[in-house]
């Protein structure tokens, strides 16, 4: 496995291998988990060569502390890479990402200002410029991102969709815990109690689901799923929402994704199902 620090190092790297191979590509912040290894799976099944970057985002981070924060793993994060068959990681630092301050900004419209776009405002700008710098840098022929984060994914559709990348975008599905919990990177950070409790929300989804399924209305899922967590008393709900699935509009169709986001403690969580009616 290959790994490269600078721009001029991967673009070298990927040309030697460009004319024969389809490249594969999974954008990262690291602090891998078998989340990250099942799109590093999906990548090298339909790919000749595959391609990870790790690089923790600054501009995609609304909160100082929460970058801060934000769990390094490297050594480990490369082992499992190796050990998963990937071909090159690239490992930028924060100047060669960023070698002078963003002068543009990025607008997503309606798609960054609802569910987590309100919650972490400009969050989306800072994803949208980060990954279109990596697919100028990289040119994939396919990316591949998780459902969990699902409004970064029709973030990202947009932006692929709008500034015509040549890359087919692919989304995976969520990877849990055995007990349910979304894997995420900052799982890590949540405390042995907090830990324990995490599934419940999960658990709310799988209740909202289960009373849209069994015909209750949307208001009543949604509802008893909210008081499920918040009967608890340790995990203040920003939003649980039932949304449409392909643009997060308010629910009118028959294709929708139920979308939350907790606090536990002081770790953010956000996780989802989507739901065919
Ligand atoms: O999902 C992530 O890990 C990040 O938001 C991404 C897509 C790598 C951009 O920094």
């Amino acid at each position: 496995m290959q790994v490269c620090h600078s721009i001029a190092e991967i673009k070298a790297e990927i040309n030697r291998h460009f004319l024969t191979q389809s490249i594969g590509f999974v954008p990262t912040m690291g602090a891998l988990h078998d989340g990250h290894l099942s799109l590093i799976q999906s990548a090298k099944q339909e790919n000749g060569l595959t391609v990870c970057s790790i690089f923790v985002n600054p501009t995609q981070f609304n909160n100082a502390e929460d970058l801060l924060k934000y769990p390094r793993t490297v050594e480990k994060d490369l082992e499992m890479l190796s050990q998963a068959g990937c071909d090159i990681v690239f490992l930028p630092s924060e100047g060669e990402m960023y070698p002078a301050p963003l002068s543009l900004s990025i607008h997503f419209g309606h798609l960054e200002t609802i569910l987590e776009g309100a919650h972490r405002i400009g969050h989306f700008k800072g994803v949208g410029v980060v990954v279109a710098k990596l697919l100028n840098i990289v040119k994939p022929t396919h990316t591949y991102f998780g459902q969990k984060d699902l409004q970064q994914f029709l973030i990202i559709k947009q932006l692929v969709s709008q500034l015509n990348f040549e890359t087919k975008l692919r989304c995976c599905p969520i990877v849990r815990e055995k007990d349910g919990l979304a894997m995420s990177s900052r799982n890590i950070r949540l405390s042995e109690k907090e830990r324990q409790i995490a599934p419940k929300i999960y658990e709310a989804l799988l209740l909202a689901y289960a009373k849209i399924k069994s015909g209750e209305s949307l208001k009543n899922a949604q509802n008893a799923a909210i008081t499920l967590l918040n009967d608890f008393g340790v995990f203040e709900v920003e939003y649980l929402e039932i949304v449409n699935a392909d643009d997060l509009s308010p629910a009118n169709t028959t294709n929708l994704a139920i979308c939350t986001a907790v606090t536990l403690g002081s770790i953010r969580l956000i996780d989802n199902i989507l739901i065919n009616l």
